[in-house]
């Protein structure tokens, strides 16, 4: 047995790092590849989740953040800042807070669901709420970082997509090769740029192959899908309410070199399959990480995805991160007397 070192310990080789960088880690990576036992019957498919929830703070965004504050430590820096829809500012505050040294947010004002604001306060960073979209708090904190001395940890940051492109070799050690084709959901855009990139290198390094990327934005929320940017996203899927992705030449690329495709999938689908996931697969995401299952569903349907193929669907964020449409979907819990003749006739139970 050998215990699972962190990112930039199992990958060193394969990541921006030396002899000489702090390594700020929580052991993040090495994330469950759960095969998906129903989701494989209804689409004839043999499909995995790649449960990004498992992460320290609950995303996959874990993966970039060791590396990205591993190379600001080692650089001097004292200050970090990110905007965010609320997993990028939980992983920076948890990493920042390791480090020692100072984070600061920007977000979306009422548009980041509880669970993401409360670990930014937890872990002491500053948190900024911005009247205005997320591409607005990514606007001000670029222009911030150029200007003043700290460091932007967002996915314009190189070192988040390096770190986050590791969860490609972990799929392709777990199946043995890549997988016909990957789905995910889309915001800004950065993840799907690093899985490619990753599934790229392990190809040229060992033969594994490449999967057709997928990538599913939010229909309120799809300016790669239509095409141009989108001023007010809506969608209740917060975490991918983006309307000006920063990483959209690389998706276009990663889409159109894999022969994969990007589409949009509305609420009602992204809100079917997060149900779905936590009934069926007992697999509990946010609403946000259900688009890529919600994508899958629909082009497999329409035959952009052929039956029989291996697929991989990355559930990217913990379902207790936004616990609410979990609540407001599900039945009511049922107060009664605390007997057991009470319990039993809540549950229709015989007593012998
Ligand atoms: N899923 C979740 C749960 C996310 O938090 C994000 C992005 C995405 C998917 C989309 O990934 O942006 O790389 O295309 N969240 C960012 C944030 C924007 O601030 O936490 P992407």
């Amino acid at each position: 047995y050998r215990p699972w070192r962190g990112l930039i310990e199992e990958y060193r080789d394969r990541l921006p790092v030396d002899a000489d960088t702090p390594v700020i880690t929580l052991l993040e990576g090495g994330t469950p590849l759960v095969p998906a036992g129903y989701l494989s019957e209804l689409t004839g498919c043999e499909v995995h989740l790649k449960v990004e929830g498992a992460n320290p703070t609950g995303s996959f965004k874990d993966r970039g953040m060791t590396v990205a504050i591993s190379r600001a430590v080692g650089a001097g820096s004292q200050a970090v800042i990110c905007a965010s829809t609320g997993n990028t500012s939980a992983s920076a505050a948890a990493y920042a807070a390791r480090a020692g040294i100072t984070c600061a947010v920007l977000v979306p004002s009422g548009k980041i669901a509880l669970g993401k604001m409360a670990q930014a306060l937890v872990h002491g960073a500053r948190l900024l709420q911005l009247e205005g979209s997320f591409d607005d708090c990514l606007r001000v904190a670029r222009e911030l970082a150029d200007t003043s001395p700290v460091t932007l940890v967002n996915s314009v940051n190189p070192f988040r997509i390096e770190g986050q492109k590791t969860a490609s070799f972990e799929i392709v050690a777990a199946l043995g090769q890549a997988p016909d084709v990957h789905c995910l959901p889309v915001g800004n855009a950065g993840n799907i740029t690093a899985y490619w990139r990753g599934y790229l290198e392990q190809d040229a390094l060992t033969g594994s192959g490449r999967p057709r990327m997928c990538g599913f934005q939010a229909a309120g929320a799809a300016p790669i899908v239509r095409g141009a940017v989108v001023a007010a996203p809506q969608t209740i899927a917060t975490a991918i309410r983006i309307g000006n992705p920063a990483s959209w030449e690389q998706a276009v690329e990663a889409r159109d070199t894999s022969g994969g495709l990007i589409d949009a999938v509305n609420d009602r689908q992204i809100l079917a399959a997060y149900r779905m996931l936590a009934h069926r697969e007992g697999v509990f995401v946010e609403p946000s990480s259900a688009a890529s299952v919600a994508g899958l569903l629909m082009a497999r349907a329409d035959g952009r995805i052929e039956a029989g193929s291996r697929i991989v669907c990355t559930v990217t964020g913990n379902g207790l991160k936004d616990p609410d449409w979990a609540i407001s979907g599900a039945a009511r819990p049922e107060t009664i007397r605390p007997t057991v003749a009470g319990a039993a006739e809540a549950l229709g139970l015989t007593l012998s």
